[in-house]
């Protein structure tokens, strides 16, 4: 059995320096060292990762450094890359690496090259991508396609949504991507209203092709589709899937030639870069998809082959642990000022917290005295200075932020660009420096309040700041920078996985409450009974009641 982290001489050393930490105040750290920012800023091509609001003194980071050490974070990267079984639950590799890998060397996994496969599933995309976008490849009825709509949910979902919405400035004019996940009926039935159905083509996305909501979602769209032309074979014009599971998805009625290929060692959350991209490449292009691919891949080859001082993934990955494990802080922000990058705390959310909200080690010894994966969460900026940065600024618990922003935007109105950059720089700053009591005594006097009206008003206007944030600056949001960031936040999730002694790449706890849901669904329509505690049952009677009346 591996041994905890807490048992690392790292581990212990961090603790004793996290105690010697009180007092330490990021505004001292930045006046005794005037080369901190330049020493503690990053960049990998033109990603500028700046991390001198941390924390975190020299002796900190050598501290983290050696943790890493002790972990074998660098050993692990190279397993990774020589496909080794890193997910022994699964008993599976993990390879979305092999997904990205532009240097054409082989990537094996139980000593077969998994490259040939790889590119070919990618020369069946292009293909596909080129004829949806050129025309060639039409409606039942021969009019050409001018929405896709991707049915899918989680890693199957998530991936490719936040990537469309990232890159909607490279669509092709008239074709669209859309995308239905939940089971609720009002998102198909929003969405089906938008669209046309002889000029739509549906891209059922499912690893497994057994995960409910997506093939309620698939049937129902499907029934749609062949009601509206009155033939079951339009379904071989406007339906594609991309699947693990060749049976279940010829059993739905699709056949092998709109199947595309995913294997069992790319995980859902792990999977934008495999055939679930194909939204992607049907909207933006296979260039661009490639583009982004290539991105990932440099970020990639910065992870496995930079020091560790000096790696992004790394060092992010160690000042997280940092702040969930010594300083007790449970959350994590991520903040794009840029509204193209809506979805990507949705999708980070996903990627962190499925991979790391674990509470067993991989080796099955139960997690104690530590926690493990943060909760990730953040909406863009500015709006979000309007609704959460309150607590961020004043709250009891300090929340580390990344904020994330281009230099230029694909919409450059007159003035907004300014207006955002000068926000997102205002804001890492407030939380750093905050404001001390002198500093709101002398504003509210210069304003001319009285003593009784500055007695009253100081402690609502002191800032405790010294609230640590990472920024992330790019000239602008387009594929290749966007696979880079990607894949950082995809290596962070995996260095830290590789601390807290966790297998980051299966999803267990999910599965109880699919169990449970599918027996309910038989009690709801009154086919089976079930045992369950008096709340539960009270609320399914209610249920039952409610509805049937
Ligand atoms: O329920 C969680 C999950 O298994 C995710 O890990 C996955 O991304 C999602 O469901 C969708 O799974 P599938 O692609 O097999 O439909």
């Amino acid at each position: 059995m591996s041994i905890a982290p807490t048992e690392t001489a790292a581990w212990r050393a961090l603790r004793a320096h996290h105690e010697s930490f009180a007092g330490v105040t990021l505004r001292d750290l930045f006046r005794d060292d005037p080369g901190r920012a330049a020493r503690m800023t990053h960049a990998v091509e033109e990603l500028r990762v700046d991390l001198s609001k941390h924390l975190a003194t020299p002796e900190t980071m050598r501290l983290l450094l050696a943790l890493a050490e002790e972990r074998g974070v660098a050993a692990g990267f190279e397993r990774m890359f020589h496909g080794e079984i890193l997910n022994p639950t699964e008993e599976r590799a993990v390879l979305h690496v092999a997904l990205r890998n532009r240097a054409s060397t082989p990537i094996r996994v139980e000593g077969k090259n998994v490259m040939p496969q790889i590119y070919a599933c990618l020369a069946r995309m292009r293909t596909l991508a080129e004829r949806i976008r050129s025309g060639e490849h039409t409606g039942f009825g021969g009019e050409p396609i001018t929405d896709i709509v991707n049915i899918g949910i989680g890693g199957s979902d998530l991936g490719p949504a936040m990537v469309c919405d990232a890159l909607r400035p490279y669509w092709k004019r008239g074709l669209r991507a859309h995308f239905v996940s939940n089971v609720d009926g009002t998102h198909l039935a929003r969405t089906l209203e938008e669209v046309d159905p002889r000029t739509t083509l549906f891209i059922v996305a499912s690893k497994t092709f057994t995960t409910a909501e997506t093939l309620t979602n698939a049937r129902t769209a499907r029934s749609w589709l062949v009601e509206h032309h009155g033939n079951e074979l339009a379904v071989g014009n406007h339906f594609v899937a991309v699947s693990t599971n060749h049976d279940a998805v010829r059993e739905f009625g699709i056949d092998a030639d709109h199947c595309f290929e995913l294997w069992d060692w790319v995980g859902g959350r792990y999977s934008l870069w495999s055939a679930i991209g194909l939204p992607i490449a049907c909207v933006v292009g296979m260039d661009h998809f490639e583009e982004l691919l290539a991105g990932a891949h440099v970020m990639d080859q910065h992870a496995r082959h930079a020091p560790l001082e000096q790696n992004l993934p790394v060092l992010s990955a160690l000042l997280g642990v940092w702040y969930a494990n010594f300083f007790g802080w449970a959350s994590w922000a991520v903040i794009p000022y840029d509204q193209s990058l809506a979805r990507l705390p949705a999708w980070l959310q996903q990627g962190d917290m499925e991979s790391n909200g674990k509470r067993t080690r991989a080796d099955g010894a139960v997690i104690e005295g530590y926690d493990t994966g943060p909760i990730v969460w953040g909406e863009p900026g500015t709006n979000a200075q309007h609704s959460f940065f309150q607590l961020l600024h004043q709250g009891t618990r300090p929340v580390p932020v990344d904020f994330i922003a281009p230099m230029r935007s694909h919409h450059p109105l007159p003035e907004h660009h300014d207006h955002l950059l000068a926000n997102l720089l205002a804001q890492a700053e407030a939380l750093m420096i905050g404001k001390t009591e002198a500093e709101a005594r002398a504003e509210l006097e210069a304003h001319g309040d009285d003593e009784a009206t500055i007695a009253r008003l100081l402690p609502h206007k002191v800032f405790a700041g010294n609230r640590p944030s990472t920024m992330i600056l790019f000239d602008s949001l387009d594929p290749r920078t966007l696979g880079m960031l990607l894949a950082l936040y995809e290596h962070r999730i995996f260095v830290q996985g590789l601390i807290w002694g966790v297998n980051s790449f299966d999803q267990w706890g999910v599965e109880l409450g699919k169990q449970l849901a599918k027996a309910i669904l038989g009690e709801l329509r009154g086919s089976s009974s079930g045992d369950h505690d008096a709340s539960t049952a009270a609320a399914i009677a209610h249920v039952r009641a409610r509805r049937l009346s």
